[in-house]
């Protein structure tokens, strides 16, 4: 069913938000805002708000929040358009569907058939490991690796035989179109073009669901020595690596209750965790974790336990995560595993209560990054010096001045070094990056401080547009949005620009236009920062957009001026990757 989006802003037009939650939540006016426990995860201290202006909810506990009608969805547990006809039936409003653009129905009818493929492939796959012959060495492998039949059932494990053409095979039979069949990621064009050949091939299956319980991709591992160990379903319409986390539909109810995550890596280590009882779980594939991960993970938890193996894959997987949880602002902790044990081997050898016993030492991370660096140069004097240039750059990147106090203390008591030492040299640290915020990142490994540098930047830019829709034309003017390394800020701002900016529901009305949940929580958040109220906007906006612009179009400069003097003195090798990297910008507009 598609209810026309003017439909919809009749709907929330008509609707008080405030009115609306406070049939479930007891709510009490603070300031602009109204206050309340969150129903979204279990808390003592109210970080539930409602804003009347903007129309919004936001919890700054959870992270969860969008208008009214994404509030319905979550608390009812109910679709989108069963929302809108809740709050329609309340007002009296009557609904009559409308056609749906054809290019929007289009997409809409090819995702729903490669959700539709891929639970056949699923089902396909789950029956070829329970009932074929060569299905039986799959099993055996499951067992061997101590996989209950229950795990096997609830996640629909499978088997894909040692074939190129049996999916091919059942697709033809079930008459799959050959457009489909090619988006589904499950088999691959023969390159004389003359057909299609399997992807999976002799290997166990791992269903890969979203949220909403659909299949979205598959993993698969080989039973033996073979490689690639893993290959996993490329990005497709329905399948997108930066938001999928394998479990979460599964452990999303344990991950609330428990008001804490354990994230892990791979699909054993998950199910081996989930079999053991410990189910607040979720695994993010070996992929380096997202901006996206972590928003959806707060929907569902506050704490959240980061579990590595020792080897140095593991901690430099750990370091790279740990920006992206600081600057999301997560009480996050890491667990780093005994040597040669993983998530898997370690609770399969030691059980349930060995795991939890464990996590009880899971260290902060300010402990963990103090370790690390501690087992890399000693306790000496100029050991202390360089932890402490070690840690300043995440120092810096903590936003909350507070909590960035508390862990310049801690380090501070660690390294038994005076306070204001330290205070001094993360001040300086700052003022250096601050400078070096234009210059580009060329293989020194600031390129994440910079990118944290620019997302800021650029969320700042659309907290600004949401709260004061009257900046939109300098946008235009600008075209600052073409200048963003951020897609998703992009996408999302681009929708905003094209919003009438009738100011009293404009967050309503952009709120309205944007499609999935996370999309709206990500406004919501936005449009909570209220920091430059107080400010003249235009011109706080036009030096905002100035800085997004001068930084981007100094990087691209100074690249290409890099690459001709390599050109000239002909360092190939420095050539060919200052052109990787000019790729890499370039694919980011
Ligand atoms: N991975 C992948 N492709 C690879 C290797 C790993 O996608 N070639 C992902 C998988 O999701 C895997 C995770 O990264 O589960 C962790 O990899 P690894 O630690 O190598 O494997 P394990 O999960 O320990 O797998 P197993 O126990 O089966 O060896
Ligand atoms: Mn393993």
């Amino acid at each position: 069913m598609y209810i026309p989006e003017e439909k919809i802003a009749q709907i929330l037009n008509t609707s008080d938000i405030v009115d609306i939650i406070s049939q479930n939540v007891i709510l009490k006016k603070s300031g602009s805002n109204f206050f309340g426990l969150c129903p979204f995860h279990s808390e003592k201290t109210p970080s539930f708000s409602v804003n009347i202006n903007k129309q919004i909810y936001y919890c700054f506990g959870c992270g969860a929040g969008g208008n009214v009608l994404n509030f319905l969805k979550r608390y009812h547990g109910i679709t989108f358009p069963e929302a809108a006809k809740m709050l329609a039936r309340k007002h009296n409003i009557t609904i009559e569907t409308k056609e749906i653009d054809p290019a929007k129905r289009k997409q809409l009818k090819l995702k729903e058939s490669l959700f539709r493929l891929n639970k056949t492939t699923m089902e396909y796959y789950y029956s070829q490991l329970k009932n074929s012959n060569s299905g039986k060495i799959a099993a055996r492998y499951l067992k061997q690796r101590k996989i209950s039949d229950d795990i096997i059932n609830e996640f629909h494990l499978g088997f894909s035989h040692d074939s190129w053409d049996s999916v091919v095979k059942e697709f033809k039979k079930l008459k799959v179109s050959e457009g489909v069949a090619a988006q589904s990621g499950l088999v691959l064009e023969r390159k004389q073009n003359n057909g299609y050949y399997d992807r999976f091939r002799n290997r166990i299956m791992f269903p890969i669901f979203d949220i909403n319980m659909q299949v979205a991709g598959f993993g698969g591992r080989v039973m033996d020595d073979a490689m690639p160990k893993y290959m996993n379903s490329p990005e497709t319409l329905v399948y997108s690596k930066s938001r999928i986390l394998y479990g979460l539909h599964a452990a999303k109810q344990f991950c609330r209750q428990e008001d804490f995550v354990y994230i892990v890596e791979g699909y054993f280590d998950f199910l081996s965790l989930y079999q053991h009882g410990i189910k607040n779980c979720v695994a993010s594939l070996g992929t380096a974790l997202t901006h996206e991960h972590i928003r959806i993970l707060k929907g569902y938890a506050s704490k959240m336990i980061l579990v590595f193996d020792s080897d140095a894959a593991g901690i430099s997987a750990a370091k790279r995560s740990i920006k992206i949880f600081m600057r999301e602002g997560v009480d996050i902790k890491i667990l780093v595993l005994p040597e040669k044990s993983d998530p898997d081997s370690y609770v399969v050898e030691h059980g349930q209560k060995a795991f939890n016993a464990l996590a009880l030492k899971a260290k902060t991370i300010m402990q963990f990054l103090l370790q690390v660096s501690i087992d890399t140069h000693g306790s000496s004097v100029e050991g202390r010096i360089k932890i402490l240039n070690d840690m300043k750059p995440y120092l810096i990147t903590i936003q909350d001045t507070a909590l960035r106090s508390l862990y310049i203390k801690e380090l501070a008591e660690t390294l038994n070094i005076d306070e204001n030492a330290v205070l001094e040299k993360v001040r300086e640290q700052y003022l250096h990056t601050q400078e070096s915020i234009s210059k580009p990142y060329l293989f020194d490994g600031t390129k994440d401080e910079v990118r944290l540098d620019s997302d800021r930047r650029e969320e700042q830019m659309i907290s600004m547009v949401l709260n004061f829709p009257e900046i939109i034309d300098k946008i235009n003017k600008t075209g600052v949005l073409e200048y963003f390394y951020s897609k998703k800020l992009k996408f999302i701002g681009k929708k905003i620009i094209g919003i009438d900016s009738d100011k009293k529901a404009f967050i309503t009305n952009v709120m309205a236009t944007m499609e999935n949940s996370e999309d709206q929580q990500l406004i919501a958040s936005l449009s909570m920062d209220d920091s430059f109220m107080d400010q003249d906007i235009q011109q706080t906006a036009l030096s905002l957009i100035n800085r997004i612009i001068r930084v981007r179009k100094k990087e691209e400069n100074t690249l290409t001026s890099k690459i001709i003097s390599a050109e000239k003195g002909c360092d190939s090798e420095l050539m060919e990757l200052l052109k990787e990297k000019q790729a890499e910008i370039q694919q980011l507009q």
